[in-house]
């Protein structure tokens, strides 16, 4: 049989099928009815505005539906590109998916211990894990100088490895600037110690302003400066203004944002913390190459 006679008779089916229903004929009655009034007729106006919002709001949904897999493959492809980027490892024409399976390996840390743990990796979602009371710790006024209220008890790092050797460690960040909470990534040597890059991959202050530190002038300044001074304090902080690398401790030092003291504030204290010994102190102390 054709295909146009197969669509014929399912069509003859429905027509049948349609017919014998009772709550068609009412809706076919009253859709006469609406036709059969003149343009001007208030009823036949709300009628048809209704209709459309109802098609409207059907085919919205049929696509947010439809496209969520996309959406879901868009944004992890997202966030192995930022982990390739604070990496060093991404260029224009980067394979992003071929580069993070072949140069990245995913690892679970115990914050408490700084242990890795075994665990789903893939599936494990930090950022939901901060939300839910029961993966989650509170942190008390004195802890949380990174305005972020709670974090999670485990942790998900990245490691870049040649061989056998360890290249980078790379740790999610996360901390309030002056409007918003700001996400990202400090990508450190395999000392635990030197930085190699940091970037912030989701966040909210002001363009031209705290925004800034998505600029990547002013992420470079941060390569090769030092997260800790010899008593072991964390002592990378944004300074106001411009660092003079002649003087002693400017290696603990990077350029403050201009007309953005308080994000850059937000910025110093977020490194503060998670890379005290609230944060991935223990961890680092653990996976850390002594030099
Ligand atoms: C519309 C507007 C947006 C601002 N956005 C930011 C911002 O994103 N981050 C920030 O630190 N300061 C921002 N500021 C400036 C702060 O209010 C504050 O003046 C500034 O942080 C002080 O920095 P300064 O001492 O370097 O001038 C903004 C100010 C205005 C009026």
């Amino acid at each position: 049989m054709s295909n146009e006679k197969k669509t014929c008779k399912y069509a003859e089916k429905l027509n049948e099928k349609l017919d014998k229903c009772e709550h068609y004929q009412k809706f076919a009655k009253y859709r006469d009815h609406i036709l059969s009034l003149g343009n001007d007729s208030l009823e036949k106006t709300i009628a048809i505005a209704l209709s459309l919002c109802f098609v409207c709001a059907i085919l919205v949904s049929v696509a947010a539906v439809a496209l969520r897999p996309l959406q879901i493959e868009n944004k992890a492809m997202d966030m192995k590109k930022n982990i390739l980027d604070v990496a060093g490892l991404l260029q224009d024409g980067t394979d992003i998916h071929e580069a993070f399976a072949s140069k990245i390996e995913a690892k679970l840390v115990d914050m408490a211990t700084g242990d890795y743990i075994d665990g789903d990796v893939l599936a494990y979602d930090q950022r939901k894990a901060a939300k839910d009371p029961e993966q989650n710790i509170s942190l008390t006024t004195a802890q949380d100088i990174a305005g972020i209220k709670r974090r999670a008890k485990i942790a998900k790092v990245y490691l870049v490895k040649e061989g056998e050797s360890l290249k980078s460690i790379i740790l999610p960040v996360h901390g309030y600037g002056l409007w918003s909470t700001m996400y990202g990534f400090l990508a450190l040597d395999a000392d635990g110690q030197t930085v190699q890059s940091i970037n912030f991959y989701d966040q909210g202050e002001t363009p031209g302003l705290g925004a800034e530190v998505v600029n990547p002038n002013w992420r470079a300044l941060w390569k090769g400066k030092k997260v800790y001074d010899e008593s072991g304090n964390v002592s990378l902080a944004l300074i106001k203004g411009l660092v003079d690398n002649s003087k002693p401790g400017s290696e603990f030092q990077v350029d403050g944002l201009a007309g953005a003291t308080l994000t850059s504030v937000g910025v110093t204290n977020l490194v503060k913390y998670w890379m005290s010994q609230e944060g991935f102190a223990a961890y680092l102390e653990k996976v850390r190459i002594k030099g």
